[in-house]
């Protein structure tokens, strides 16, 4: 039996790429393995948001290298974000390397294997997991299930439109048949992906008498009826795509969990405007106010770059007043590089000295400790429903650590004295201890797991 070897880094985008790939290569008759040395396929999926991205891919190429010339029969694919139109220098750099693809040209990878390319198309093939692969972590309760691909957003210092396209969205009955798929091969949550994930359904014909086109609101109402499918949730925000009927149809499902990752990217007009982030900083409050208002407990985090080209001391300040401000549950935070290929690689000089980002990005990341210490706080004493998302053994011969989250995405952690939990259990948890980046807990002694798929 032919066996292949997937290496995925990168967003969640990726990860799902890499399922469908494996799916696809299972359905040809291939099997996954864990070793990169045993494998007759080895494809690195590769990510190129930073340098240190493109270079993890590039230093895993110089071992599989090695690989190549121990087994000239080996076949090695190079696909995702680091895979522009033009691949000469990536050739000229690799060229041990079969095929270079961009992401999800999923018939180029394949094309190297000398299968019958009768089912080996199209962006979104095959288009649903015909069963559990290693890729997609059989046996896991939560999927990925990417909806749009691509974005028409291009953020001057962003490279992912170069890479992934324009947007284009999936037919509802399609996503349908996959998440049914997930769930019948026991996934509980599945989470809908996209760079920009309201701008769903833009190019899908309208489902509502009244309105234009299909949107998100319409997909995830077209999937919550799915029996055993008990929590969807949604990933990538951006605020201008974020229409109240979109906001309004969420709060109304029960599945859809109070969770948002809304990247503001900078509290400062003239930086968001360098940024070309298609937002002023009060748009982005009045999208942060409509949720709050719609679902008071959410679950908010946000992205910053700090050290954009061109940031003032006095702009960088306005950052850091409005994450004061808004008091997200998250802030990732980045210092500012260059992404060769972009607009601000071409026209905004990196010109915010290293050791003046690093400064803003290790205040921001002070500020933010206080405030998510001080969230979670609240949460001291709470019974909430948490998904059971891993085990491993605990200190105590016999016990089990529990991981889970809540609806609103926080971390929970418990013992599992009181009985054994599955993936995918719904289990009620009272908060014992509270932490800035997750919370210790223990199971509320009369509740019993309760199937996932059942209402909570
Ligand atoms: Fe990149 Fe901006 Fe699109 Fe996000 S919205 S993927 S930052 S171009
Ligand atoms: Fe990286 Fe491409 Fe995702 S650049 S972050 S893998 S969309």
């Amino acid at each position: 039996m032919s066996t292949y070897y997937i290496w995925t880094v990168g967003c969640q985008v990726n990860v799902a790429d890499s399922g469908k790939l494996a799916a696809g290569l299972r359905r040809l008759g291939w099997e996954p393995t864990d070793a990169a040395d045993h494998a007759d396929f080895i494809v690195l999926n590769t990510c190129a948001v930073r340098q240190q991205a493109e270079d993890k891919a590039a230093n895993k190429l110089e071992s599989i290298k090695f690989l190549r010339e121990k087994n000239p029969d080996l076949r090695v694919a190079v696909m995702g974000c680091t895979v522009g139109p033009r691949t000469d220098e990536l050739e000229a750099r690799f060229p041990f390397v079969d095929v270079f693809a961009q992401p999800q040209q999923f018939d180029k990878v394949i094309s190297v294997l000398d299968m019958p390319d009768d089912d080996t198309g199209g962006e979104f093939w095959p288009s649903v997991f015909p069963d559990g692969d290693s890729e997609s972590k059989a046996g896991s309760a939560f999927a990925y299930v990417p909806v749009i691909e691509g974005c028409d957003k291009f953020c001057t210092y962003c490279i992912v439109p170069l890479r992934r396209g324009r947007e284009r969205s999936r037919p509802i009955a399609e996503v349908r048949r996959e998440v049914e798929a997930h769930v019948a091969r026991g996934v509980h949550q599945v989470t809908l992906l996209g760079q920009t994930v309201e701008a769903y359904g833009k190019d899908q014909p309208a489902v509502v008498a009244g309105t234009e086109h299909a949107d998100l609101f319409d997909l995830m109402q077209a999937i919550h009826d799915i029996e055993g499918l008990s929590r969807i949730r949604q990933l990538t925000s951006y605020p201008p795509d974020m229409t109240d009927r979109i906001l309004e149809g969420m709060a109304a499902l029960p599945k859809v969990c109070e969770s948002f990752s809304l990247p503001v990217q900078a509290g400062d007009d003239a930086t968001l405007a360098a940024m070309r982030r298609g937002y002023t900083v009060s748009e982005f409050v009045s999208r942060v106010e409509k949720i709050r208002q719609l679902m008071p407990e959410v679950g908010i985090s946000t992205d910053v770059i700090v050290g954009f080209p061109g940031e003032t001391e006095a702009q960088f300040q306005n950052t850091l007043r409005l994450l004061e401000e808004l008091r997200f549950d998250k802030v990732h935070v980045a210092a500012y590089s260059t992404r060769a290929g972009t607009f601000a690689a071409k026209r905004q000089p990196d010109d915010v000295p290293q050791a003046v980002k690093m400064e803003r990005l290790h205040a921001i990341e002070a500020m933010q400790k206080a405030i998510a210490f001080a969230i979670n706080h609240e949460l001291w004493g709470r019974t909430l429903p948490v998904l059971v998302e891993g085990m491993k053994p605990g200190r105590e011969a016999g016990v089990e650590q529990v991981t889970g989250r809540t609806r609103t995405a926080k971390l929970v952690h418990f013992d599992a004295a009181s009985g054994a939990h599955g993936m995918g259990d719904l289990v009620d948890v009272r908060i014992t201890h509270t932490h800035p980046w997750s919370l210790r807990g223990e199971v509320v002694p009369q509740a019993t797991p309760v199937s996932a798929g059942l209402a909570h």
